[in-house]
């Protein structure tokens, strides 16, 4: 079907690496927050999706937990991620769920760029991160590869604006489009069972724009949107693509990879479910 009118949309980057390299800490300056210090236990639970704007453009980021949630929207068919940011700390190097990170991203064709964090440590030793991603097929322009590797310490706040460049050159090669003009689609990131405001789930607006009042179907769930929130928990009224929103007012909890789509009208939203459920 037609596409109808295709704009530029801001790249959605997946952050991934080992435990405690660093992901979190690294979105936390990116963000100029403090996401770490509210953390239990300083381990991230769920995903985090936000909407970063930079001085040279905007950029929506995943934080993922283990890679559990990135697999499962895989196996599900769900694309959602333009670009892997892969977090390996300096004094650390190459790690088991580095790896997994590294064939999670291979598997999905999404290109990796590499963030070596921590150089501030002082047992910080890049050449060694290098040489074991090498073994592993990213192979740094400074080995003679074209892996973008860049040198970063989210403790002293170093290297992050040549990690956004990068990010936003890679996104400028992918030419990534989509049409904010039609009803919304998407995908679910995360979602729970709110004591009080009912099911909330974290979506990702791939296409169109999802606006309040909008009757939606998600997963084997229908619904219309009571409140889209931003995230900083601030009511919004809409969002486009390459957003990602919490939405209020769907009649159960979806799973993370579900589909999202809004319908002209509620009768529609319902019977999709209904067909979805008996499926
Ligand atoms: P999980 O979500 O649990 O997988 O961890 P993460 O990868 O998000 O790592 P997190 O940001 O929680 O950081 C782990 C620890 O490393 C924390 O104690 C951070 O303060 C520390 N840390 C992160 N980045 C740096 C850095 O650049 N330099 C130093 N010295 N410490 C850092
Ligand atoms: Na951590
Ligand atoms: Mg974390």
């Amino acid at each position: 079907d037609d596409p109808g009118k295709l704009v530029p949309r801001p790249p959605v980057v997946t952050i991934m690496g080992h435990v405690d390299h660093g992901k979190t800490s690294l979105l936390d300056v990116i963000r100029k927050t403090r996401v770490t210090e509210g953390e239990a236990g300083g381990i991230t639970q769920h995903i985090g999706a936000y909407h970063v704007e930079t001085e040279k453009g905007v950029i929506a980021f995943l934080d993922t937990p283990g890679h559990e949630a990135f697999s499962a929207m895989r196996s599900r068919g769900a694309k959602v991620t333009d670009i892997v940011v892969l977090v390996v700390a300096a004094d650390d190097g190459v790690m088991p769920q580095t790896v997994e990170a590294i064939n999670h991203s291979k598997a999905s064709g999404v290109p990796i760029i590499v963030a070596v964090n921590k150089m501030d440590k002082p047992g910080a030793d890049p050449d060694r991160v290098q040489r074991e991603l090498s073994e592993h097929g990213l192979m740094s322009e400074a080995w003679g590869g074209d892996a973008i590797f860049v040198m970063v310490s989210a403790k002293e706040g170093s290297g992050i604006d040549e990690l956004l460049e990068m990010i936003l050159l890679q996104a400028e090669i992918l030419e990534l489009k989509a049409n904010p003009d039609k009803l919304a689609s998407g995908h679910v990131v995360e979602a729970k069972l709110d004591s009080g405001r009912g099911p909330v789930a974290t979506v990702l607006v791939q296409e169109g724009t999802l606006r309040a009042g909008d009757s939606i179907v998600c997963g084997m769930h229908y619904g219309k949107i009571r409140v889209l929130q931003d995230d900083l928990s601030r009511t919004v009224e809409s969002a486009g693509p390459s957003m990602p929103v919490e939405i209020v007012g769907l009649s159960g909890v979806p799973m993370a990879g579900d589909e999202l789509v809004a319908l002209a009208d509620e009768k529609d939203a319902r019977q999709v479910s209904q067909h979805r459920t008996q499926k």
